[in-house]
């Protein structure tokens, strides 16, 4: 591709654009570069990133352990499939990655993407407990393949393409009664985020999560706890529901797992296991994530990041509170580094606003900004978003 153009952000939209499928609306720039908290654009301008790939870039951009990991592993062995051979670099992200899971998850299969560990997760509750009912909770988001959607809870996301899954249901989120009533004799499981993403960064009530657990115990029902956004230090502990101290029966897990490289996985309990190719993946488990991966949990360790994610994530959600009751902003929200400021109107204008002021962050139901920002942002650059955020909210 030969672009000459004096406006490349401009030359490489209309390439995309001209074949894209349709299916999303990008903001018009076109990011090239990006080191930690930064990333530049094709003409050279540099942006503070609060939405990180939606979440993915925790540890920052090309961060130095996941690179130096996969270039390490690009050079030995990129493929070798999890549904044929042992291979070294998967079994060393197995063992990194139960030093911090939680305890009673000993099992695990490997996948790319998170709708594809919620898929499994799905599979794995059915066949295990041989019940087809899945209980989810409204505002809920979990993925765009078949499974996944008929969990996800946004009308727009999921009526075009149904009839979906049978047997799920949708509870409001936070609400223990109305989950009890809607447990039958055929429910496997029930399906939650610890913290809702998407739909507008929902904290949920104090004792809600661990109240869910001890109501799955007491049915016999499965918990299985979606930590594809809230995972590997988002929140401030490596997985949200350490918050509640709670474990869940399944965990889904992907975004910031492989430090950019595409991952995912379920992690179970011990007797949660299928029958040998009742599930698979031709790249599940393929080195070169597997090796990002383990670079991705050595690096949040070393690094000590769920303290700064947490201390960084008072001060920003302080900061953000400022904020509230003036101009459009309704309230700030959130757990750590997953931050959202619900606005009464639209937000989707104020984020262009906002990349013109170089930051770049999300939108997360129709009204809220949503930050995601890496576990290493600073003080100051904290600072320089709240900065940013006076113009944009009072014009
Ligand atoms: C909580 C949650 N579950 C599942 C998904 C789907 O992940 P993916 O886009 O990798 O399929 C997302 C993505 O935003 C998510 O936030």
């Amino acid at each position: 591709m030969q672009l000459l153009n004096q406006d490349l952000n401009q030359k490489i939209q209309e390439i995309e654009d001209q074949h894209s499928s349709g299916v999303y609306a990008k903001k018009p720039i076109a990011l090239v570069r990006g080191k930690g908290t930064r990333v530049w654009d094709a003409n050279g301008r540099e942006y503070l990133d609060c939405s990180t790939g939606m979440g993915v870039a925790l540890l920052g951009h090309s961060n130095e352990y996941v690179v130096r990991a996969i270039t390490e592993q690009a050079q030995k062995l990129l493929t070798c499939p999890d549904g044929h051979f042992y291979n070294d670099a998967r079994a060393g992200l197995i063992e990194k990655l139960m030093e911090v899971a939680p305890k009673s998850l000993n099992r695990i299969f490997l996948c790319n993407t998170g709708t594809e560990a919620v898929e499994a997760a799905l599979k794995f509750a059915r066949a295990f407990t041989g019940k087809p009912g899945i209980i989810a909770t409204m505002r809920s988001f979990h993925g765009r393949t078949l499974g996944a959607l008929s969990v996800t809870w946004n009308p727009k996301y999921r009526e075009p393409f149904e009839p979906l899954l049978p047997k799920t249901s949708f509870v409001p989120y936070g609400n223990l009664e109305k989950l009890e009533a809607a447990i039958t004799d055929e429910t496997a499981a029930i399906i939650l985020e610890p913290v809702q993403g998407e739909s507008g960064v929902h904290v949920p009530p104090p004792g809600y999560l661990s109240a869910v657990r001890k109501l799955c115990s007491d049915k016999g029902i499965l918990l299985i706890l979606d930590e594809i956004q809230t995972g590997f230090g988002r929140t401030g502990k490596f997985f949200a529901c350490e918050h509640s101290s709670i474990e869940p029966d399944i965990m889904c897990i992907s975004k910031a797992m492989g430090g950019g490289v595409p991952i995912g996985a379920i992690l179970t309990r011990d007797e949660i296991q299928l029958d040998k190719a009742q599930h698979g993946s031709t790249f599940g488990g393929n080195p070169l994530a597997c090796a990002a991966a383990r670079a991705a949990i050595t690096y949040i360790q070393e690094k000590n990041l769920l303290s700064k994610a947490r201390e960084n994530g008072a001060y920003f959600l302080e900061k953000l509170k400022t904020f509230e009751g003036k101009g459009p902003v309704r309230e700030a929200r959130g757990l750590g580094l997953m931050l959202g400021l619900e606005l009464k109107e639209k937000s989707a204008p104020y984020l262009m606003k906002l990349i013109d002021h170089g930051i770049l962050a999300l939108s997360a139901g129709p009204t809220v900004i949503r930050f995601l920002p890496p576990l290493e942002i600073t003080r100051g650059e904290i600072d320089q978003v709240i900065q940013a955020l006076q113009p944009v909210l009072n014009s």
